[in-house]
């Protein structure tokens, strides 16, 4: 009996000293997971060591709760954390190898957080934390033409949602600069973000809005290069607006593949990558369904910026008496051009006398005020407001010092006045011009009517006396007879 006891005593005392040298091991990094997807949870005993007939239980720190229990050669759930019901699995057959690594499947948001392999056999027991980092990819960002504003800024809206943890937003022009958001809201509603930020942009091109979130970023691209508004004299509005998807996913293959560097453990997180992929492509089709739904919603939005620039046009009549003597304005007041043959007119002290130009017959000294003119053919004029008392009489600067707020077109190029020369580079030839004051914002904005973009601003100016409309056809003399034309009918 004693000998047995000794025997006993002996061979429990060897397993002990054996058992010293084992050792709970769990990933050094956090465990990256990617919401929806499974992800591994890696614990082993190094040196390996068959844990079969030992207990290995999973739980939550933060929770202090079962997420896993398996004894007695068993799985045994029923005090489970009941999030985890039916996600949980351990290999057997890895347990003989001493890996007790646990697979979470479907993971969620609230998955994420530290974890405890605690692995205990009769006589020794050890355990590692894992920390499970979890990521939810949201859907594409989808931009919204909100229109323009009056300073000629076309707002864009860039939305996307279901994001865990908060992702950033990034609007890029064309070349790849960052724009910086106008205005930016972020919600979470239970675990996920959603984002909205807005943008201004005065010049078209592809303006990307691009969310990242660690190893996932998704794209859309808005091209505004071309044709945002056609038909403008039909009512109908027709947009070519392309919104492309340029879905990048970022799967950093390699931070998935955290401390094991086995290849059996990198084919699982290579098809998980591969998965994650399937995700993103399949929300390209879901994309699409909200392209058509932006489309058509954009055939609403830009029209309201359209109308509200014309709600404030008023009926510009050319003022004869204000006009150079050598310049024909018709009876109705609504176009003006250049006679090529000496009038007796009287040279009035209201007149232009050397510069082309001709006045509206009524000012503005408050509130906002817009008008169009037809420029079309005419290779040399001058567009914009006037105070009322500025100079007419001679060379005038036309700048904003001498009271004057222009763009024109000479020399076959455009131009703003401003305390110099400012070229413009214009796309196309701007068959119509749009011309807005804001007289208590101190604003005089120009339009491409017909592509709707953005000419011009003259911004923070001080107007006090009354601006009257100011139509000209250059220096002196001008060789071409094509009238402009005050337009009306929109
Ligand atoms: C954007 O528009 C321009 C001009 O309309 C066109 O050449 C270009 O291919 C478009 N790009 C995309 C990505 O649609
Ligand atoms: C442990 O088992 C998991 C499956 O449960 C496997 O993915 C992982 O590669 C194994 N780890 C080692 C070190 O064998």
């Amino acid at each position: 009996m004693k000998f047995i006891c000794l025997t006993l005593l002996l061979v429990s005392g060897i397993t002990d000293s054996r058992s010293e040298q084992y050792e709970v091991v769990g990933p050094a990094d956090p465990v990256f997971a990617v919401s929806g997807e499974d992800v591994i949870l890696p614990c082993s005993v190094k040196p390996s060591i068959s844990v079969v007939d030992m207990r290995v239980e999973w739980f939550r720190l933060d929770l202090k709760d079962s997420v896993h229990l398996y004894d007695d050669h068993e799985d045994r759930n029923t005090d489970q954390i009941q999030s985890y019901r039916g996600r949980t699995k351990l290999i057997h057959q890895e347990l003989q190898r001493g890996n007790a690594s646990l697979k979470l499947s479907t993971v969620r948001v609230s998955d994420e957080g530290r974890y405890k392999c605690f692995i205990q056999s009769k006589s020794w027991s050890d355990d590692a934390t894992v920390d499970v980092r979890v990521e939810a990819v949201g859907r594409p960002p989808v931009i919204t033409v909100d229109g323009f504003d009056r300073s000629g800024g076309l707002h864009l809206q860039c939305e996307s949602e279901g994001w865990y943890p908060e992702p950033d937003l990034e609007w890029l022009d064309s070349e790849g600069v960052s724009l910086s958001s106008e205005t930016t809201e972020t919600h979470r509603n239970t675990d996920r973000f959603s984002l909205k930020h807005t943008v201004i942009v005065y010049h078209s091109g592809k303006i990307h809005c691009r969310v990242k979130r660690r190893h996932h970023m998704l794209e859309t691209l808005i091209n505004t290069t071309k044709n945002m508004f056609n038909s403008w004299r039909t009512s109908v509005i027709l947009i070519s607006v392309m919104v492309v998807l340029v879905v990048i996913a970022g799967i950093l293959i390699t931070v998935f593949a955290h401390k094991n560097r086995e290849q059996e453990n990198n084919a699982t997180k290579f098809d998980s990558a591969v998965q994650n992929y399937n995700v993103i492509f399949s929300s390209i089709s879901e994309f699409s369904l909200e392209r058509d739904q932006l489309l058509q919603s954009q055939k609403i939005i830009f029209p309201k910026a359209v109308s509200h620039l014309r709600t404030h046009t008023v009926n510009v009549i050319l003022d004869a008496d204000t006009a150079h003597p050598l310049l024909i304005v018709s009876h109705d007041g609504k176009q003006v051009e250049y006679g090529n043959r000496l009038k007796v007119v009287d040279g009035g002290q209201d007149r232009f006398d050397e510069y082309l130009g001709v006045l509206g017959k009524d000012g503005f000294s408050s509130g906002c005020f817009y008008f169009e003119v037809q420029v079309k053919d005419q290779t040399v004029w001058y567009l914009g407001v006037a105070r009322e008392s500025s100079n007419r009489k001679g060379w005038i600067d036309l700048s904003p010092d001498d009271g004057y707020w222009t763009v024109s077109r000479r020399d076959e190029r455009y131009w703003a006045r401003d305390s110099s020369n400012v070229p413009l580079s214009l796309r196309v030839e701007p068959q119509k011009i749009g011309v807005f004051v804001d007289y208590e914002e101190c604003l005089v904005s120009f339009y491409d009517v017909d592509s709707m973009s953005h000419i011009y601003s003259y911004t923070h100016q001080s107007f006090n006396e009354k601006l009257y409309p100011l139509v000209g056809l250059g220096y002196w003399t001008n060789e071409n007879s094509t009238p402009l034309i005050i337009c009306d009918d929109y």
